[in-house]
């Protein structure tokens, strides 16, 4: 498994973006690798500097293979322009140290230009993001938190180390962060802010309704569209608060509100809670219309009916259609639909007919029964509908652009 697995490795929306990375020595400079990796694969076009301590770690034909033009070894390295310090200030929107070591936050808190990575930050006024990693007393010393609570007073993001086991056999908070959370700060950095300021709702994931101690009715929905729609938002600098019902693939960035459910109804309380503060709500869970009627907290013995059994089932609320009657004329609701119809085009009566029944200002539909859609797949093909009678079919894309496109479409209307 890749250590960077989320649901935006696969957009397509930061083509030709210019990212400067910069490498410490530390034992987790391996890891920069993977990062440059998946930040290329995105079509990003990324420049790197090594220090000196760095290069003992890695070579810079590593991250020359990977892709990285150029890769600065040092002040005055045979071949650099005599401005390479002024280089990233002038071509790259953002600026990430992965892994920065302490005494790199103790140059960049002093201003220093002593070094080619140092000289280029000083150098950059655009987004700064530094991911220290080091030894547990080296990042709990007061000197090193005194330095990275300065940077940050000066709008430098920090991703502060998480906690474990280090190189260096001992156990406490100095591990480089999770590289999922450093690959997506950066993409927050590039990303357009024309979601700033909304605060979005999302709900996501399956329910889970239990009818006995031990066993419950659920649907196979992986949360993934609904991770994309939440990340999304966030990338685009919303407040979000995800709704998340059970679900394996669900991994969101620390930066969102994540509250935990199971139950439909137990969803449908969390989201009518957070709705007044909201602008905008994303309902993507898949949510299960009825609950079975529980048989008792214990677990439900075979023996009692070995002929087989029936149990009732009670609706759920629609917390959708709850909540848009409950809506403020300026707070936005994007539904969803999972349909199972021969074709795309013989979904869009019933997706007319369920936007309209919900009164959602958008409506997006997939085919549960098709390839390339659905349930637990990585891309999607929809067909959306407005309020105002727009409608289009999408081809196959990766669920980070459809909804990266449900996004926009939500901030036009
Ligand atoms: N939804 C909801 N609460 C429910 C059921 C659905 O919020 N109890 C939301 C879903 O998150 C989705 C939309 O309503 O955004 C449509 O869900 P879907 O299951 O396709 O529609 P249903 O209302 O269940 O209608 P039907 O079963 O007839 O298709």
């Amino acid at each position: 498994m890749t250590p960077i697995d989320t649901t935006f490795n696969a957009s397509t929306r930061f083509v030709n973006h210019r990212l400067h990375l910069g490498v410490c020595g530390s034992v987790a400079c391996y890891k920069a690798a993977d990062l440059l990796r998946a930040w290329h694969k995105l079509g990003i076009h990324v420049s790197v500097t090594l220090t000196a301590a760095a290069q003992r770690f890695v070579a810079p034909l590593l991250f020359e293979s990977l892709g990285a033009m150029p890769v600065y070894q040092g002040m005055f390295s045979p071949g650099d322009n005599i401005f390479a310090h002024l280089e990233p200030g002038q071509s790259a929107e953002a600026y990430v140290i992965a892994p920065a070591s302490a005494d790199a936050l103790s140059r960049l808190v002093h201003g220093a230009a002593s070094d080619m990575l140092s000289a280029q930050a000083l150098a950059f006024d655009k987004t700064l993001i530094i991911a220290p990693a080091m030894n547990p007393r080296m990042w709990a010393h007061r000197a090193t938190r005194a330095n990275a609570a300065l940077l940050q007073e000066r709008g430098i993001v920090i991703i502060e180390p998480a906690c474990g086991d280090t190189a260096c056999g001992n156990e406490g908070q100095g591990r480089l962060a999770d590289l999922s959370d450093i690959f997506l700060a950066v993409l927050r950095a590039l990303a357009p802010q024309d979601m700033a300021g909304r605060k979005v709702l999302v709900t996501l994931g399956p329910t889970r309704e239990p009818w006995d101690g031990a066993r419950f009715w659920s649907n196979p929905s992986s949360g993934r569209m609904g991770t994309a729609m939440a990340v999304c938002a966030w990338l685009r600098g919303a407040e979000v608060t995800a709704v998340c019902g059970p679900g394996e693939a669900i991994w969101l960035p620390p930066g969102i509100v994540r509250i935990n459910v199971g139950s439909a109804r137990e969803m449908f309380a969390a989201a009518r809670d957070s709705w007044p503060q909201m602008d905008m709500g994303m309902f993507v869970a898949a949510v299960a219309d009825f609950f079975p009627k529980s048989l008792g907290p214990d677990k439900f013995k075979k023996s009692e009916t070995p002929q087989g059994f029936s149990i009732e089932f009670c609706p759920n609320p629609d917390i959708l259609q709850t909540l848009a009657a409950h809506r403020r004329p300026d707070q936005k609701l994007l539904g969803f639909a999972a349909e199972s119809t021969p074709d795309m085009e013989s979904l869009l009566p019933l997706t007319r007919e369920k936007r309209l029944r919900k009164n959602a200002d958008l409506l997006a539909a997939n085919r549960i029964n098709a390839q390339g859609s659905g349930f637990g797949s990585h891309t999607n093909r929809m067909a959306v509908i407005d309020a105002h009678g727009h409608e289009v079919i999408w081809p196959e894309q990766s669920k980070a652009d459809v909804a990266w496109d449900l996004c926009s479409w939500l901030l036009r209307i």
